[in-house]
């Protein structure tokens, strides 16, 4: 009995109950996938992509890492929008932020927790641009909601720069870019209304989304 038995039990409950409802699932998926969208979120265990958005397998291709950071090095992440945009031609791409963010309480608190820290040092580059603006803020919990939008709306305007989307843009590919955020107490999503659909969009996307308050 291995500890991790539970989760093959599970695997199989819930490909029987996928078959039940359509027998062709998984010979329909093998062929290929098309998904829409692409998904750039947390990697926290209590935001899982598919099930916010009702999407089945097949339907968001999706890339997670610490405090859905896009960083124009980040090859992991620049690969997975390449991918996305010129084979898979998704239409959307969505990242997604979450209020209560550990990676960006962390990064807030600038504590020492080892390698991560190098990783988190891109939010803390988010923190002290808008130092001001989070200062004013005088709860603790309200500045951390509000640093969790602003790093939203910081890595769409990363997306926006980044080669994948500037090219697809150049040549007239149709690609939206969105800001949304999550919030764990509600199981809610609210869209941070950054959306960019074209190059001309960034600057003032970016200008009204950060002059907003939605706290
Ligand atoms: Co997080």
């Amino acid at each position: 009995m291995c500890e991790l038995d539970n989760l093959f039990t599970n695997n199989r409950q819930w490909t029987e109950k996928t078959l039940e409802e359509d027998p062709t699932f998984f010979n329909k998926l093998s062929q290929q996938q098309a998904p829409e969208y692409l998904w750039i979120g947390c990697s926290d265990s209590r935001v899982p992509a598919n099930e916010i958005v009702g999407l089945l397998p097949g339907e968001l291709f999706v890339h997670r890492n610490v405090a859905n950071a896009v960083i124009h090095t980040d090859m992991n992440c620049q690969s997975v929008m390449q991918y996305a945009v010129e084979y898979l031609k998704v239409k959307h791409i969505i990242v997604c932020g979450h209020y209560g963010c550990g990676g960006v309480k962390a990064a807030m608190e600038n504590k020492r927790l080892g390698l991560i820290d190098n990783w988190l040092r891109h939010l803390r580059d988010v923190y002290q641009k808008h130092n001001e603006a989070l200062l004013s803020i005088e709860d603790e919990g309200q500045r951390w909601d509000r640093l969790c939008e602003l790093n939203v709306i910081e890595q769409v305007y990363n997306v926006c720069h980044s080669t994948t989307v500037q090219a697809a843009w150049d040549r007239g590919q149709a690609v939206s870019v969105h800001a949304w955020i999550y919030s764990i107490q509600d199981g809610l999503l609210r869209d941070l209304k950054a959306t960019v659909t074209c190059q001309d969009e960034i600057a003032d996307a970016y200008r009204i989304a950060m002059a907003s308050k939605r706290l």
